[in-house]
């Protein structure tokens, strides 16, 4: 059963509960210094390295790496969800929990009703190809067997405007319903609904939990658009999928994982035995898709399509990874448009190959300059030159640089002390640790932040201005690092400075400098300018309270996530060493308490 407990009853229930009582329900403790050993119960061990602190209400197993607070344990330990591990908890201390009926409950209902839909859909699509001979002859020539069929559900969607709507009718389903998962469109002046998938091969997408999303479709012809994709749904966000995670999520060892672009260069992959291919989904590879592949693969493969917007496409696509501290590996196939051609003329083990001598992020870069330029000519190689001295320029390690700068100086058959002034300028201390710095300052907070976060960020600073008893109050709740925009922080700190000696202050002044700042982002600062505050003097104060309450949440969730990737960046290393163990149980804690602290701000407000 699903069902809901507030954040209130979930503190009270953690303040119970002391977790060597309640481990010492399932295993022996055994006192040692000032912490409690026994047995660790998630893996098999003769001597104890299953360590509780009694004072940080935390447990740690030094041989298997599980660790956590009290709630965490009874949800390893009882294979329960967090909510169901409260109600347990709740029951052994003896705290009553009213069950409520959320408003979220609703929206699981509504969704669950989508993928009902689109699951019926793929079957109906599936079940048409098996009838289409025509169909099932053009998977046949372009290699693709029954075996990937059935793996993927491919289908076919009948050339018919209504065939699809009909069926979904007949099973019930209501017109909004299906509309909203972007499977029929509405006729003009309200004459009815139409299939959005005509006449084409259908390419179900779906999630790492099994349900079905989304589609593709392709034509079979050379009508357009050759693809037609899915709308964005209450169900479907393209950003945050890849196609075949599904199957890689089931079958792939996680070694490897490879990016490509098209629905039916996955295909093919798995056709041919490799089970860890995925596309992004006809659209630009998002960050959260960056971190899909990150958890999916120890080594990250681009082998994107080799025309232009494939080379522009994994260029953004190595810097997106680069920022989530992956160096990815580039895979070129020479003639071939791409992976599915390639493997038309190529086995698998020749893509292998190919894979064994991907290009580095760097490499990369220097072939793809090298094709641009024509390196004979004396222009082509100073231009050339020039811009891979600005991509060594980059490039953290000293000893990479050197690497490089001496690869380039035999390639081009220039000194290597050119080169060295090129990448560094004159000076040569400028090289190595200043780049250092300016690169781990470059995160983009901005970009990550959400939008209901940044419009809080936005009204504070418009209450700022608009009054400097509101002004007041707000610096003494909230300090200019609790901003998450860069633009946001220096408007605040404008407003400090012009409140030094001024009683009022007008926009205009807070215009007029930041446009001078450097790096600033003008959407966001003309959005700050041309927003009206809506508020009446009765209500302001507590719509100030809840801005800062927005922040200061936010703030703590970034901190949350940060400290989230570092542990389970840290959970990959098996064999860490002491130090490594204690770093990793101090991130642990600090995890627990954030989460506190997330809760206790949540439930202090009322929330
Ligand atoms: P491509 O045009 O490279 O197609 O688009 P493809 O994958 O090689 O397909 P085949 O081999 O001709 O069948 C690459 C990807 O871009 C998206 C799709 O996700 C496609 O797989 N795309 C392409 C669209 O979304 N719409 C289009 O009209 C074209
Ligand atoms: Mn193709």
């Amino acid at each position: 059963m699903t069902f809901f407990v507030d954040n209130e009853i979930v503190e009270k229930v953690r303040d119970a509960s002391d977790i060597v009582d309640i481990v010492s329900s399932y295993l022996p403790l055994k006192k040692s210094g000032s912490n409690y050993v026994g047995l660790c119960p998630f893996h098999n061990e003769k001597t104890p390295s299953f360590t509780v602190s009694e004072s940080k209400q935390f447990f740690h197993c030094f041989g298997c790496g599980e660790g956590g607070d009290v709630v965490s344990f009874i949800m390893k330990r009882e294979n329960l969800s967090f909510p169901e591990a409260i109600k347990l908890l709740a029951e052994k201390v003896g705290i009553e929990i009213e069950e409520k009926e959320p408003k979220d409950l609703i929206k699981t209902e509504e969704k669950n009703k989508g993928y009902e839909i689109n699951k019926e859909a793929a079957r109906y699509f599936f079940n048409n190809l098996k009838e289409n001979a025509k169909v099932l002859d053009y998977l046949y020539k372009r290699k693709i067997g029954n075996k990937v069929i059935r793996q993927f559900g491919l289908g076919y969607a009948l050339d018919s405007w209504d065939a699809l709507y009909k069926y979904l009718k007949g099973m019930n389903f209501k017109d909004e319903e299906i509309y909203r998962v972007g499977l029929i469109g509405k006729r003009a002046k309200n004459e009815g609904y139409y299939d959005k998938f005509r006449g084409r091969i259908i390419f179900p997408i779906i999630d790492t939990k099994g349900r079905v999303i989304g589609f593709g479709g392709r034509v079979m012809d050379n009508a357009m658009p050759k693809y037609l994709n899915s709308p964005e749904t209450y169900i479907f966000n393209k950003g945050n999928h890849l196609y075949g995670l599904n199957l890689v999520n089931k079958l792939s060892d996680r070694k490897r994982i490879i990016i490509v672009e098209g629905y039916m260069d996955v295909i093919s992959m798995f056709n041919k035995g490799l089970n860890y291919a995925v596309a992004s989904l006809g659209t630009a590879l998002t960050e959260r898709q960056a971190r899909l592949l990150k958890r999916y693969g120890e080594e990250v493969y681009f082998c994107y399509d080799t025309d232009k917007a494939g080379i522009n496409a994994t260029l953004k696509g190595i810097q997106l990874l680069r920022n989530e501290g992956i160096d990815p590996k580039i895979i070129f196939l020479g003639d071939y448009k791409d992976p599915d051609d390639f493997l038309k003329d190529n086995t698998i083990e020749d893509f292998e190959e190919k894979m064994n001598s991907a290009y580095n992020h760097v490499e990369y870069k220097i072939f793809i300059s090298k094709e641009k330029y024509n390196t004979e000519e004396t222009e082509g190689k100073i231009k050339f030159t020039k811009e891979i001295a600005k991509i060594i320029k980059d490039l953290k390690s000293p000893i990479e640089q050197d690497i490089y700068i001496e690869k380039i100086a035999k390639d081009m058959n220039i000194s290597k002390e050119a080169i060295e002034k090129e990448v560094f300028g004159n000076t040569k201390k400028a090289k190595g640790t200043t780049q250092y710095k300016k690169k781990t300052i470059i995160t983009p907070v901005n970009t990550s932040l959400p939008l209901a976060s940044l419009t809080a960020e936005i009204d504070l600073i418009k209450f700022m201005i608009f009054d400097r008893d509101y002004y007041e109050e707000i610096i003494k709740e909230i300090a200019v690092e609790d901003f998450n925009s860069l633009e946001c922080r220096e408007m605040y700190n404008i407003i400090n400075r012009l409140y030094e000696d001024k009683e009022i202050i007008y926009e205009e002044q807070i215009r007029e400098e930041i446009m001078t700042v450097e790096n600033m982002d003008i959407q966001l600062v003309k959005k700050v300018f041309s927003k009206e505050l809506k508020f009446s003097p009765n209500n302001v104060n507590h719509m100030i309270k809840d801005l800062i309450h927005t922040i200061r949440t936010n703030k703590l969730e970034n901190k949350r996530n940060e400290v989230k990737l570092k542990i389970e960046e840290m959970e990959k290393n098996k064999n860490k060493n002491y130090l490594e163990e204690k770093l990793f149980i101090e991130l642990c804690m600090e995890l627990t308490n954030l989460n506190k602290e997330l809760n206790l701000i949540r439930h202090e407000e009322g929330r």
